[in-house]
């Protein structure tokens, strides 16, 4: 039984303030859970609450938020089964009452959502992982490590891109996965350095250097996974996230680093060479999320040979997902708890995708905490696969650890998604 809900304002690892919720229930038992945000956001996502103080973290404070969570959620939620997951977060979409949760906020919304699962798994004596999945929940998936950073979440002075990943979906465990990860990764280091280039980071951990194409990333971490004695395809893919809707502008494609502006017929040319000429496995968002004729042609000109994700264009919301799936724009959603503000909706989001043949791609956000709440849904949900970051910098190293806690706790029961982790997998 919920005996408590606190909210308290913390850091994220931009430096700007979130909310992180501690419920505690009747038996003393406490669990607590914070809230990530976005850079590159969906206009469609679920509203952070912001105070908008300017006095206070240039108007991002949460007191407002962390108001709701005491005033609002906590009366009603007091005195409730903690294991009812439905129907707590059925509450506070009806307490809220609007379509994208800004009246409580997404952020206070989601704060109790998870912090009274972990909570409900304390009390079930269950890790988490367990706790959500069930006995069958035993598949680590393979880490998309965003080894370089562009586009927003390198304050534009890199690729117009904004994520190069890492897939090693050739190791046999998350473990070996992890190790290769962190090896490319300082390979690539070394590399940019005796290049001459930048080895900055930006907001997700990868590096950030000055670059005169959008191909150069994948080229450098090429040569970065050939140095660390691993074959380019066979061993470690690469998946892409150009988070095209920042560069999305009148209809066209604008692409700084290049010089050049594209319609969506060429962006999909574009796209269709970039993946002859190299080994993506995952293309996220390559169209915008206001251009749904882009993203069908897309689908119909590589859809059949890779997963195309959809970000920005479904924000983890069942109705839209729905609405994609029916017009075939995509075969893959990304699922971010935050987008849509529970966590039943998230595990709704997942299932819709995966009950029509559609993969989840499970993801951190470029403002993060050291919650790792992520990284055992996605064993429960069974994803195959998620992205959370550099193999470096806390907020994003400390789901991959957990991930390896996980693996290790489930021993000889444990298996890797692999090369099976994509809607298209990987021959
Ligand atoms: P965001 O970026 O968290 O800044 O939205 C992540 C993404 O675009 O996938
Ligand atoms: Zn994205």
């Amino acid at each position: 039984t919920i005996n408590q809900l606190h909210a308290r304002e913390i850091l994220d690892s931009r430096g700007n303030p979130t909310i992180e919720v501690e419920c505690r229930l009747a038996d003393g038992l406490t669990a607590r859970a914070a809230v990530p945000s976005g850079a590159s956001t969906g206009q469609r996502e679920a509203a952070e609450l912001r105070d908008g103080d300017p006095a206070r973290f240039g108007g991002k404070g949460v007191k407002n938020a962390i108001k709701q969570v005491h005033e609002t959620i906590a009366p009603v939620l007091i005195g409730q089964d903690a294991r009812h997951q439905a129907a707590i977060d059925a509450m506070m979409i009806e307490l809220d009452g609007t379509e994208n949760k800004s009246k409580l906020g997404a952020n206070a919304i989601l704060g109790v959502s998870l912090a009274v699962a972990r909570a409900a798994a304390m009390a079930s004596g269950l890790p988490l992982f367990q706790y959500l999945g069930g006995p069958g929940a035993t598949r680590l998936p393979v880490p998309h490590m965003n080894i370089m950073n562009g586009g927003v979440h390198a304050h534009w002075q890199g690729a117009d891109f904004q994520e190069f990943m890492i897939a090693p979906y050739g190791a046999n465990t998350l473990r070996e996965a992890v190790e290769w990860g962190s090896e490319i990764y300082h390979a690539l280091q070394s590399l940019l350095q005796k290049k001459g280039l930048s080895v900055g980071v930006g907001d997700e951990g990868g590096f950030a250097p000055h670059v005169s194409s959008n191909k150069a990333p994948i080229e450098l971490i090429l040569e970065a996974i050939s140095t660390a004695g691993l074959r380019p395809g066979a061993d470690v893919g690469i998946a892409i996230d150009p988070a095209s809707s920042e560069f999305f502008k009148d209809g066209q494609y604008h692409l700084r680093a290049e010089n050049r502006t594209l319609d969506p017929a060429q962006m999909v040319e574009y796209y269709t060479r970039l993946i002859t000429d190299y080994p993506i496995a995952l293309l996220e968002d390559g169209m915008a999320e206001n251009d749904w004729s882009g993203w069908k042609q897309l689908n119909q000109a590589i859809g059949g040979q890779i997963e195309l994700v959809g970000d920005d264009i479904f924000c983890t919301n069942p109705a839209i997902i729905a609405k994609g799936i029916e017009e075939d724009i995509a075969n893959a959603v990304l699922i971010k708890l935050n987008q849509i503000g529970t966590l039943t909706e998230t595990i709704a989001a997942t299932r819709l995708a995966r009950d029509h043949g559609w993969g989840a791609f499970v993801s951190h956000r470029s403002g993060e905490t050291i919650d790792s709440f992520i990284a055992d849904m996605t064993v429960a949900l069974d994803t195959g696969h998620l992205k959370t970051g550099a193999p470096a910098r806390g907020e994003r190293v400390e789901k991959y650890n957990q991930l390896m806690r996980i693996e290790e706790a489930l021993g000889a029961a444990a298996s890797y998604a692999g090369k099976n982790a994509y809607v298209r997998p990987i021959r």
